[in-house]
């Protein structure tokens, strides 16, 4: 069977250095394009130059867009990501650089070469592929699947608007670009990801059992498993990796609902949540296919084996 080809979408950040890293195991990668949102432009473009040193990889990086499409953002994520998105681990200036074209442009020009060949995961906020639909709104018929890691179905969310997951809200219209534009994407969001959480105890085995890739995970997600114990979250939570793992193999899917999904722009205490027509009321296109549940050995698997554990 071939490997999945994924061009990834990306603010590194620890779930999605470990994203990559299952991605780089598991698949081909055409490219890592870079957002702001975890962090600022600047950390996620020199993470992902880390990753691809780490992996000694020739994955071509492209740095995105330093801002969101309309207004400024409320939050980052460093609270939990660490300032510099790694745990401010400091890491030495890495070697691999970014490509001189813009993340929507190599988005344009990644799937013209391969229409229907590639996979788009989308592990950030969604200004890159908003600006890359705004340029060229033909986008959609060339992406074999989109997958994105965003939103909160049941209004469970992460951010500081109850109803908000963090990628959604970073940049509500980007995403409501990206909601009306793709006839279908799979949507795996926050509350799946918590229920899709590893074991402490479990991953601790795992960290020590892998290889380098192991060793520099467990080096930058101090700061995200500390965050986490200290706000009442349950064991490893890794949201770019669930999706992840859904692009790479969608057969572990075990439960999805296909729905109309919005997202709200304007509300003072709900601005960026993901608006589910759970009863179909409203009788607009069925854009999402909603992952509500996976065969969590098989998700586990995939973590261990890019973590370099000898099952
Ligand atoms: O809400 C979780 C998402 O926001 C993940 O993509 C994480 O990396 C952060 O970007
Ligand atoms: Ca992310």
């Amino acid at each position: 069977m071939t490997k999945p080809q994924l061009l990834i979408d990306t603010d590194p950040g620890v779930d999605d250095a470990l994203a990559i890293l299952m991605a780089h195991a598991h698949a081909d990668v055409a490219g890592l394009s870079i957002a702001a949102g975890n962090v600022g432009l600047g950390h996620t473009v020199r993470n992902a130059r880390t990753l691809v040193d780490l992996l000694d990889a020739a994955t071509p990086i492209f740095a995105g867009c330093a801002t969101p499409l309309v207004r400024a953002p409320e939050e980052d994520a460093a609270f939990v990501h660490g300032q510099d998105g790694f745990g401010d681990v400091g890491f030495a200036s890495p070697r691999a650089m970014p490509a001189d074209e813009p993340a929507a442009l190599a988005l344009l020009r990644l799937t013209r070469e391969r229409p229907g060949e590639l996979t788009l995961v989308a592990l950030a906020p969604l200004t890159n592929l908003a600006l890359a639909l705004r340029i060229d709104p033909s986008l959609p018929e060339r992406v074999a699947r989109l997958v994105i890691m965003g939103g909160a179905v049941t209004g469970h969310g992460n951010t500081g608007k109850v109803p908000a997951e963090f990628n959604i809200g970073f940049d509500p219209e980007a995403a409501h670009v990206v909601f009306e534009a793709f006839p279908q994407f799979e949507l795996v969001d926050w509350e799946a990801t918590l229920r899709h959480a590893f074991d402490d105890a479990e991953f601790e085995d795992w960290l020590k059992a892998g290889d380098q890739r192991a060793k520099f995970y467990d080096s930058i997600v101090g700061t995200a498993r500390a965050y986490n114990l200290t706000h009442g979250r349950q064991g490893v939570i890794a949201a770019d990796a669930l999706a992840m793992a859904v692009a790479i193999d969608p057969s572990i899917v075990t439960r999805r609902e296909k729905r109309a999904v919005s997202v709200e722009l304007d509300g003072r205490l709900t601005r960026g949540a993901t608006v589910v027509d759970w009863a179909g009321r409203l009788g607009r296109p069925i854009n999402a296919d909603i992952v509500l549940e996976v065969d969590q050995a098989r998700f586990a698997a995939m973590v261990r084996r890019a973590l370099g554990v000898v099952v």
